[in-house]
């Protein structure tokens, strides 16, 4: 067999498309069938009546939701998006006020903060994990800061105790950005639920999925019902509930029976989904450990379990003698779906490097509620920066129903490059 690398005409070593995660099963089939036949596709009313909470499927989902991850409160939405921005809203933070959050996000947790017309705050983030730093955040707090914003990055769970201990000394809110770590544990509690109010996602991508959902969870009785007020047209309900608040702001982020239906169903796989990504993940990090030095695998913290939404790794480039580019582009030619270059940190994009987020006017960096000097220069976290240049990841191929023989492909693969390594470098990409 040929051994020309892909990238210059050879053959692949893959020949394998790894998009093909479908763990939709009869179960979710016949659930969605079921709201099909009864015509109910939601049952809401955005009124303060027993329609307030949703129907049959949403109230499934929820209480599963509560039982899986041992929390008191699930609120079902239609994305995690909108659940980052009822968490925001539901915990009362607004103009004025600052939310310090990690620069290695999906945009979607800074922008929730922005929504409620407060200033995100980026702090660094461990360059291990990819997680926000304790101590950067603690160099962050200012007398307007009123929250802290956690995201579990990739699989892995940020580290919780310092942050809650930053909080409880400060009298701040604890806010988690969960969309990628579903069932990781830090110590013996579920990431998402130690926080005031964490967020899960169903979106299309991730472990498991209704298409288009979010969780919103929380221990606190108050919260939990201004996360729902949120969800369901809040400014209408609440005087029916005998409440009377003011600031509520509602909207229509409520799930539907079908997706809450198949969510519920999805659930019941997480399992055996986040056992699959550990089983494939720990055997491809002994082979990478044992054959190279120049790519480290993901870090899991010492009381953590990491549940591999992404196979994140680090490139040493000086190491490997190939620039991470190159590396990336001829891994991903023989098959195996690598990337590069994610987008971070999120300061970078034009919404915090232009200072303007709704009208021209530039609000909410600059209006009479905030009056500081804000801005997101190159620089700003170090860490977060240097993690973007040295980072490769698979999203795709770590994952069920892959094998350990898939694993020790991407170990072929490398070594096919590492063979071919003068002929590539000297070749016009
Ligand atoms: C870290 C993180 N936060 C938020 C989101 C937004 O999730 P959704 O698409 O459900 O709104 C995502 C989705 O990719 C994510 O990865």
């Amino acid at each position: 067999m040929s051994n020309k690398l892909a990238l210059l005409g050879g053959k692949p070593i893959i020949d394998k498309n790894f998009d093909d995660y479908n763990t939709i099963g009869e179960e979710e089939k016949k659930a969605v069938m079921e709201v099909l036949d009864a015509g109910k596709l939601s049952d809401f009313l955005g009124s303060a009546s027993d329609g307030f909470n949703g129907g049959k499927w949403v109230r499934a989902i929820e209480k599963s939701w509560c039982e899986y991850f041992d929390v008191k409160h699930a609120v079902s939405m239609n994305s995690a998006t909108s659940a980052l921005f009822a968490a925001v809203s539901a915990a009362g933070i607004g103009p004025g006020d600052e939310v310090i959050v990690p620069p290695l996000t999906m945009c979607a947790t800074a922008t929730a903060i922005l929504a409620n017309n407060a200033i995100p705050i980026f702090a660094d983030v461990d360059y291990k994990t990819m997680n926000i730093d304790p101590e950067s955040v603690e160099k962050n707090i200012t007398p307007r800061t009123k929250a802290i914003f956690v995201v579990h990055l990739a699989g892995h769970p940020a580290d919780m105790d310092p942050i809650m201990e930053l909080a409880k000394k400060h009298n701040l809110i604890v806010l988690g950005d969960n969309a990628q770590s579903p069932g990781a544990f830090y110590k013996d509690k579920n990431v998402g639920c130690i926080e005031d109010i964490g967020v899960f996602s169903l979106n299309c991508h991730k472990t498991i999925q209704c298409g288009e959902g979010g969780i919103a969870v929380t221990n606190d009785d108050e919260l939990a019902f201004r996360l729902r007020l949120v969800r369901n047209h809040g400014e209408n309900c609440v005087k029916g509930f005998g409440r009377a608040e003011l600031n509520i702001l509602g909207f229509n982020l409520r799930m539907t029976e079908m997706e809450a239906a198949v969510g519920y169903h999805q659930l019941q796989k997480l399992g055996h989904q986040n056992k699959c990504r550990q089983e494939l993940a720990g055997y491809l990090t002994q082979k990478l450990i044992e054959n190279f030095d120049f790519i480290e695998p993901p870090h899991v913290q010492e009381n953590c379990t990491h549940v591999y939404y992404l196979y994140h790794m680090y490139f040493n480039e000086e190491k490997a003698g190939i620039p991470i580019e190159v590396f990336s582009k001829a891994m991903d030619a023989e098959g195996v779906p690598l990337f590069t270059r994610w987008g971070f940190p999120i300061y970078r994009l034009p919404i915090f490097q232009n200072l303007s987020a709704a009208g021209n006017s530039g609000w909410p960096f600059k209006s009479p509620f905030y009056n500081q000097d804000i801005s997101y220069p190159d620089g700003l976290c170090p860490m977060a920066e240097k993690s973007e240049t040295d980072s490769i990841f698979i999203e795709t191929m770590v994952r069920w129903p892959q094998t350990t023989s898939d694993m020790d492909l991407i170990i072929t693969a490398i070594n096919k490059i590492l063979e071919n390594k003068q002929e590539l470098l000297s070749a016009e990409l």
